[in-house]
């Protein structure tokens, strides 16, 4: 248990760890490819060492120089041996989906398994398209453990039943492998990462708005990756900066990759106040520093073609729309249900009981906001590490603060994640 006490403001200039989307893809590609990618502003946490660990046990070498930079030797594109005992994907979506894609191209017989939150979480996505592409795919009734046999694969067109960068990252991974062209069609673009780092690596990528294809490659070699902050560490200290008054709050080198930002633009539409400016790029990542300060909200909707550029974030989009004047509704959000909690359950749930008017509906949730500052109480982070950042960020902008349960789930994406947020937080 943690007890987060009401803060008066925010200020400080901070830097958040390296983006775990990125740092996850980064690891994964550097064990396929040819020599040595060095990973700088790596960002370690629970779900990024899970990949370290997995790509070991594929026997890959990596050697870690530091927290924060960490080099792959890579074994090529089927270099990648099974283990003898399942792969422990911990709590990481990202990277159990992610690999399977992967794996589907390599030879042998390959058991993933994770967490009892990742293994109550469907495969099926991933299974289904890759069994059509010729790899054999077991999963438990569309739940992990998956088992993935890999074999010669032909390229598909597949078009996502719902928009997610998992599975169409892991398709344009299988599709590396595969002899014909694999095209991934996306409802709604979702974030572009791994098209970003394969086009980077040497591979053919074909886009056009909408849709993504690669064809089969010789070799891919990484070389050096600068890992952006963030955008998702970053978001609570955005939220909390824009609720407390006087908060002056800057954030330095953090990816604004526009698949990710949506956050930005709700929460500018509610009257935010966040400037970015120095806009740069990392590599083929768009990369900027943001000066927030805090502002007075009114209510938003937040449409289903929004969604997936601030996925992550819609947990506090519903702590901040609790402060803005009006009923905040969002839509369209019905993959929220399968992220590491039931996200539209918890997070209402938890709100509701800090004292905030919050209900759930089948595919979002509606928030009445009052310019006042919640109550607070007691809630618990369910093992869930967005939801614990939401807990503390709700303790800070409350009346009477948070005892917040199970506080550690932060360490899933962010360890420092408290140290950073006590040392710019003013009482
Ligand atoms: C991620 C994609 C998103 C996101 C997750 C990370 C990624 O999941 O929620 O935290 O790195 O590709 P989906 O693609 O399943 O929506």
């Amino acid at each position: 248990m943690r007890r987060v006490e009401p803060a008066r403001a925010l200020v400080g200039h901070i830097g958040v760890p390296g983006d775990k989307s990125i740092s996850h893809r980064a690891v994964l590609l550097g064990a396929i490819g040819e020599g040595e990618t060095v990973v700088r502003g790596f960002g370690r946490s629970a779900d990024t060492e899970a990949t370290l660990a997995a790509v070991r046990a594929l026997g890959v070498e990596v050697v870690e120089d530091d927290v924060d930079l960490v080099r792959i030797e890579g074994r090529g594109l089927r270099g990648l041996r099974p283990p003898d005992r399942p792969i422990d994907c911990g709590n990481s979506g990202t990277l159990l989906r992610l690999l399977a894609g992967i794996l589907a191209g390599q030879e042998g017989r390959f058991e993933l398994t994770g967490d009892e939150s990742l293994r109550a979480r469907p495969v099926d996505r991933v299974a289904e398209p890759l069994a059509r592409m010729g790899a054999r795919v077991e999963t438990q009734e569309g739940l992990p453990p998956l088992v993935v046999e890999g074999g010669p694969l032909r390229g598909i067109r597949y078009e996502l039943p719902v928009p997610s960068a998992q599975v169409k990252s892991a398709l344009l991974l299988a599709g590396l492998y595969a002899r014909s062209e694999t095209t991934v069609i996306e409802p709604l673009p979702t974030r572009d990462h791994t098209e970003l780092m394969l086009a980077e690596a040497g591979a053919h990528m074909r886009r056009r708005p909408g849709r993504a294809g690669v064809s089969a490659v010789e070799r891919l070699s990484l070389g050096e990756v600068e890992v952006p902050g963030d955008f998702s560490a970053a978001a609570p200290f955005l939220a909390a900066a824009t609720l407390l008054p006087g908060s002056e709050l800057n954030v330095h080198d953090l990816g604004l990759n526009p698949t990710r930002i949506g956050l930005l633009n709700v929460l500018a539409r509610m009257g935010g106040r966040i400037t970015v400016f120095h806009r740069r790029r990392a590599g083929r990542e768009p990369v900027g520093d943001l000066e927030v300060r805090s502002a007075e909200l009114v209510a938003t909707t937040v449409e289903p073609a929004e969604v997936p550029a601030l996925i992550d974030e819609l947990p506090l989009v519903a702590l901040v729309a609790a402060c803005a004047r009006g009923e905040t509704v969002v839509r369209g959000a019905g993959e929220l249900r399968v992220k590491e909690t039931d996200r539209i359950e918890s997070v209402t749930t938890s709100l509701r009981a800090l004292g905030v008017r919050a209900s759930a509906s089948d595919d979002g949730f509606r928030v009445r906001g009052v310019p006042t500052r919640p109550k607070g109480g007691g809630m618990s982070s369910r093992g869930d590490h967005r939801l614990a950042m939401l807990g503390a960020v709700a303790g800070l902008v409350s009346r009477e603060g948070v005892r917040l349960e199970e506080p550690e789930a932060v360490a899933v994406s962010f360890p420092g994640f408290f140290d950073l947020l006590e040392s710019v937080t003013e009482r």
